[in-house]
């Protein structure tokens, strides 16, 4: 099984020289088509304020939906929405459903999506929101994770006649290891960050973190202009508040990211990304489904709508990136006018408010704004 997956995993060292990230070109009329993969739980109404939004806004996108069914037995959809992207090259999605009753050989989609579009780098900016209240103040952090290997192989078996032990196989490899590296000091140096720190647990996984470890002070010592550091992941956990940028193995990534999507409030707010050398995925930052709070019109849309912007933005639609995020945000800062905020906000931030409420303020904002094309 360790030859197969090796020998499937793309280890061509060409990956490792960073080319600018060219966005697929415009089709006729300057309008752009994404893959809309609208998942399970509060995923699709969510992405339908989208498509609402972005309609409202004259925004130049055309979205192909695939739907993805979570507990089909065949991989069928899932390889669907894969040509879709390939085609397109840019997709939005919700997250999709992994029953972990499911036997073993049914791999989480989510997964799957990265591992075969190549989606090595989880971007994660967690970022305090003005006028949304938290124990932490002004955290503004980026999390970079590794998003192919480490432990998410799906490479587990109990050893033959040993029944009760399962060997579950973590892989790290120098190649992406040092491709993840190359990305996390080129993306701070390009966003103006003076410190990456690497998380781990190197002091126990002596040889897998260590090589991780290791690349990342390779590559660190390129970047003379970036102060590099490490942590062990269990200390980063209890003082996460201090990072400016970060960069780990998957299951770390997992977990940090998720402290910290809770450190400024929750799921409901954090937007996440998901790029490889051609294609580039985007979703909220915790990959959760929300499945107990779906179709009640209670779910916060800001971090869909947070993440339709990053797509924006990976588009050169700058423009529009801008003016709704601006809108998403200013509803944030009325939310401290308490007089004013309880129908602005959902209830995950105190707030009285729906889902389609505050879809409907952000729209309003946009229009005070003025025209809508740019
Ligand atoms: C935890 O992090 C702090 C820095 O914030 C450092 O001084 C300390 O030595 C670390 N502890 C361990 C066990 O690595």
């Amino acid at each position: 099984h360790l030859m197969v997956y090796l020998m499937k995993t793309n280890y061509s060292m060409t990956n490792l020289f960073l080319q600018p990230f060219t966005p697929p070109p415009a089709k006729y009329g300057g309008r752009h088509t994404v893959t809309l993969i609208p998942g399970d739980g509060i995923g699709p109404e969510l992405l339908n304020h989208v498509r609402e939004l972005f309609r409202f806004c004259c925004v130049p996108v055309d979205f192909e939906v695939v739907r993805v069914d979570s507990s089909a037995s065949s991989e069928d959809d899932i390889n669907n929405a894969v040509t879709a992207i390939k085609r397109n090259g840019v997709a939005l999605k919700g997250n999709i459903e992994t029953n972990h009753n499911l036997p073993p050989s049914h791999k989480s989609r989510n997964n799957l999506l990265h591992t075969s579009l190549d989606l090595y780098a989880n971007v994660m900016h967690c970022q305090s929101l003005p006028g949304v209240p938290t124990h932490h103040k002004d955290i503004d952090v980026i999390i970079i994770r590794e998003n192919t290997e480490g432990e998410y192989s799906s490479l587990e078996h109990e050893i033959r006649n040993v029944p009760g032990v399962v060997e579950s196989l973590k892989i790290i490899t120098r190649v992406n290891s040092l491709r993840i590296a190359e990305y996390a000091f080129n993306l701070a140096r390009e966003k103006g960050r003076r410190k990456v720190t690497a998380v781990h647990k190197a002091n126990i996984m002596k040889l897998g973190d260590g090589l991780f470890l290791q690349c990342c002070k390779e590559v660190a010592a390129g970047y003379p202009d970036i102060t590099f550091d490490k942590m062990i992941v269990d200390n980063t956990t209890m003082q996460p508040q201090q990072f400016d940028m970060m960069v780990m193995p998957n299951l770390y990534g997992n977990v940090v990211s998720n402290v910290c999507a809770g450190l400024v409030r929750g799921p409901g707010l954090v937007p996440g990304a998901n790029y490889g050398k051609d294609y580039a995925v985007f979703e909220t930052a915790t990959r959760n489904t929300g499945k107990n709070i779906a179709n009640k019109n209670i779910a916060n849309p800001t971090a869909t709508l947070l993440a339709s912007c990053l797509m924006l933005n990976h588009l050169k639609l700058h423009a529009y990136a801008k003016m709704i995020r601006k809108a998403v945000l200013k509803t944030f800062h009325l939310f401290s006018h308490v007089s004013i905020s309880l129908q602005l906000q959902t209830a995950d931030l105190g707030g009285q408010g729906t889902t389609s409420e505050v879809a409907h303020s952000i729209m309003q904002e946009i229009q005070r704004g003025g025209p809508r094309t740019s």
